[in-house]
């Protein structure tokens, strides 16, 4: 413990020491923390994501996707760290107009103050606690009949995998939490300790593509796991290959998070207001990281192309390149769609 000085003066509280050479756990990554140059270059070119950030995912991909001009109004659903945000509002100067939406109110003040010390105008940016579902609400609220571009990345952002205490990692100890809005709606932990068997295996079977789901279920369901930990070692003992119980555990944590926060939900009511939130010639890019995602986009564009509502989509999904997915393992999942609304619809 620091000892006051002889004047009675309080000392700095003096740095942790670590065992290693640098910080392991999240809340000792000071240096991350404040964006300090050095340290977030060296961890970068080691192909990792400096804690506290999220390198955005398909960046130029998306851009050449959403063709945006100066003056256009372009939506970011999931404003996440603001990486692609940032791209976006520079994209649409002079005149142009970012509405940016995102559930998590933890991270939603930081990023935009981070936005707005880029200095473009104040009126050229508008950030909204929302979820997406809820989009042509805040468009009306605007005054906006709607946007010429729109994105979608959807998931998790790497702040809220990475920080022990929002409990979506099971490679850190936390709580079983994993909701995106910590003031809204049960933890993961509530909603197993409630769920029966059949509703575990819906969510594990057709949120993850478990194998297992039936079984698994039967284990889980109605049991009490406080923490990330608890959870995790429970699967393991459920699969002895530890091979196989890593692949389990990431696709229990998946489907959990996703029953948590209703993603699919969510995905399903964007997608169905897309064609009005749109303005005619608008473009849409949606990033999805696994199949379920990935198959709602593809259907409900092949849909929309069917029937007219869209003019064009993408006919072959978007991938990282290898340098990217070197950079950005969480890229490596990443699949980018995008449609064209009909002009004169
Ligand atoms: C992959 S991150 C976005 C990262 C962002 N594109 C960037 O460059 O930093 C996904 C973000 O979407 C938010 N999110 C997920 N589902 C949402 C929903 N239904 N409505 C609004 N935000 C959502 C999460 O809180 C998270 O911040």
């Amino acid at each position: 413990m620091d000892q006051p000085s002889p004047d009675n003066t309080p000392r700095p509280t003096r740095r942790k020491r670590y065992s290693g050479k640098n910080p392991r756990r999240f809340e000792d990554k000071y240096k991350e923390h404040q964006g300090d140059a050095e340290t977030m270059s060296k961890v970068m070119a080691s192909g990792k994501t400096p804690a506290g950030t999220h390198l955005p995912v398909l960046l130029p991909e998306t851009l050449k996707a959403l063709r945006l001009r100066p003056g256009h109004t372009v939506a970011d659903c999931t404003l996440g760290y603001g990486g692609h945000a940032e791209a976006l509002l520079s994209a649409v100067q002079p005149g142009g107009r970012l509405i940016a939406l995102d559930v998590d109110p933890l991270e939603l003040p930081r990023t935009e103050s981070r936005l707005r010390a880029l200095g473009h105008p104040p009126e050229s940016l508008s950030v909204h606690r929302s979820n997406f579902a809820g989009l042509p609400k805040v468009l009306a609220g605007l005054g906006l009949l709607g946007v010429d571009a729109l994105l979608a990345d959807l998931g998790v952002s790497s702040m809220q995998i990475d920080n022990p205490a929002r409990g979506f990692s099971f490679k850190s100890e936390g709580p079983l939490d994993m909701r995106l809005n910590p003031e809204r709606g049960a933890p993961a932990s509530a909603l197993l300790a409630s769920a029966n068997p059949d509703k575990v295996e819906h969510w594990l079977a057709g949120h993850a593509d478990e194998p297992r789901a039936a079984l698994l279920a039967r284990h889980l369901a109605g049991k009490q796991f406080a923490t990330t930990g608890s959870l995790t070692e429970a699967l393991r003992e459920l699969t002895p290959d530890p091979e196989e119980a890593e692949l389990t555990i990431r696709r229990v944590f998946q489907a959990l998070r996703i029953a948590v926060n209703d993603e699919f939900s969510a995905l399903d009511s964007l997608l169905r207001q897309l064609p009005q939130i749109l303005l005619p010639g608008g473009r849409a890019a949606i990033l999805t990281f696994h199949s379920g995602e990935d198959r709602r986009v593809k259907q409900a564009f092949a849909a929309g192309l069917k029937d007219g509502t869209w003019s064009e989509v993408s006919d072959q999904v978007i991938r990282a390149g290898p340098e990217e997915q070197h950079n950005n393992p969480r890229s490596t999942s990443a699949k980018l769609r995008w449609a064209v609304r009909t002009s004169g619809y």
